[in-house]
């Protein structure tokens, strides 16, 4: 069965096309990230804008290069949210628009747990060696932990009561002076930096509190930072000093989901393996850490599939679509979008 899948909840525009699951036949991204690092964060006007006018020309690209016809398209997966509204309005309205227009069912997904389905993507279907698992989101939206009996049932065990740990990377970016998106520039110069040189609070540490918060380590990052700059008028040694604090930062952001895993697994032994998904699973170090640490099989996403892209969606609405056995729901496009503040199903 070949799905297409649909991603715009906030800013990249992505399309894929994906038989049985789990092979990525072709898979396309636009993103607007540079336009937005102007604002030096995401603006959802900007976002939603740019979704419109990539929609379609990277549709007759997915279609073009996959050497497909629209009409070899079974069906039609679509983020139906959390995301920016106005962005997910846009990626909707084109999916139930094509829905119409091919007489093809429209399978609509949740982003966060569509992520978990990045690091299964070109798996064997051997589901016996994975299921049940604990699965891990960490983007820029969340950084939530869910048990999952198999590839649609998502029990949520922890998430943010506050930042997300790739928001919490990109607030601390900008605190160090660095481009967005922080995440991946955290991870370049913290390889540079001594994580033993500035402490670090350790969030939540009692083990039994399955929650995250990374409002205080980054905080923290900003009163270490605002004290090197008044001790320090040498632009080198501030620059060293940026990559210990990142360092150290980092380290910490991973600790502390390094010990929650621990804890969901502790709660949930039967688990046989752990999904690692989202924009922060690129993070090499992040990898080690979760590699050297956790005793359980670790299922992590090739690189183009941790941040936000339609092979994921297009993966978890095959499975949704097979679970299904009434599939007249799937012909149905009375239903709308939810942002991350009405986010039901979590
Ligand atoms: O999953 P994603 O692409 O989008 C959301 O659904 O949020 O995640 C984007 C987040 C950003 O906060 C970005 O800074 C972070 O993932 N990120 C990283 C790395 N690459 C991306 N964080 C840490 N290290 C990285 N290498
Ligand atoms: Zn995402």
């Amino acid at each position: 069965m070949i799905v297409l899948g649909i991603e715009s909840s906030c800013d990249e525009t992505a399309l894929a096309l994906v038989r049985d699951g789990r092979h990525c036949i072709t898979s396309k991204v636009a993103s607007s990230v540079e336009k937005q690092a102007v604002f030096g964060g995401v603006v959802p006007e900007v976002a939603a804008r740019e979704h419109l006018t990539s929609l379609v020309p990277l549709f007759e690209e997915l279609i073009a290069e996959s050497n497909f016809r629209n009409k070899d398209i079974d069906a039609i997966a679509v983020t139906r949210g959390p995301g920016l509204i106005g962005s997910l309005l846009v990626g909707i309205s084109f999916a139930k628009s094509l829905s119409l227009m091919l007489d093809k069912p429209l399978i609509p997904v949740d982003h966060v747990h569509a992520h978990l389905h990045g690091a299964l993507l070109g798996l064997e279907a051997d589901a016996n060696n994975i299921f049940p698992a604990i699965g891990l989101v960490v983007s820029g939206g969340h950084t939530n932990i869910y048990f999952m009996k198999n590839e649609v049932e998502f029990e949520k065990l922890a998430g943010t009561i506050d930042d997300a740990c790739g928001e919490c990377f990109d607030k601390v970016g900008k605190t160090l002076g660095l481009p967005y998106p922080g995440g991946p520039q955290i991870e370049k110069i913290a390889r540079e930096g001594d994580p033993a040189k500035y402490s670090m609070p350790v969030m939540v540490q009692e083990k039994k509190r399955l929650e995250f918060s990374y409002s205080g380590l980054k905080t923290h990052v900003l009163n270490t930072f605002r004290k090197v700059q008044r001790d320090t008028t040498d632009p080198a040694q501030i620059e060293l000093e940026k990559a210990h604090i990142a360092s150290a930062f980092q380290e910490e952001a991973f600790g502390h989901i390094v010990r929650k895993l621990r804890s969901s697994l502790l709660i949930r032994p039967d688990a046989k393996s752990v999904l690692i998904a989202g924009g922060v699973a690129a993070n090499l170090r992040f990898r080690q850490m979760l590699t050297s640490s956790i005793g359980k099989r670790i299922l992590f996403p090739e690189l183009t599939y941790c941040s936000d892209n339609g092979a994921m969606i297009a993966a978890l609405g095959y499975y949704l679509y097979e679970s299904e056995d009434d599939k007249s729901c799937f012909h149905n496009s009375q239903w709308e979008p939810y942002s991350r503040h009405d986010f039901k199903s979590d």
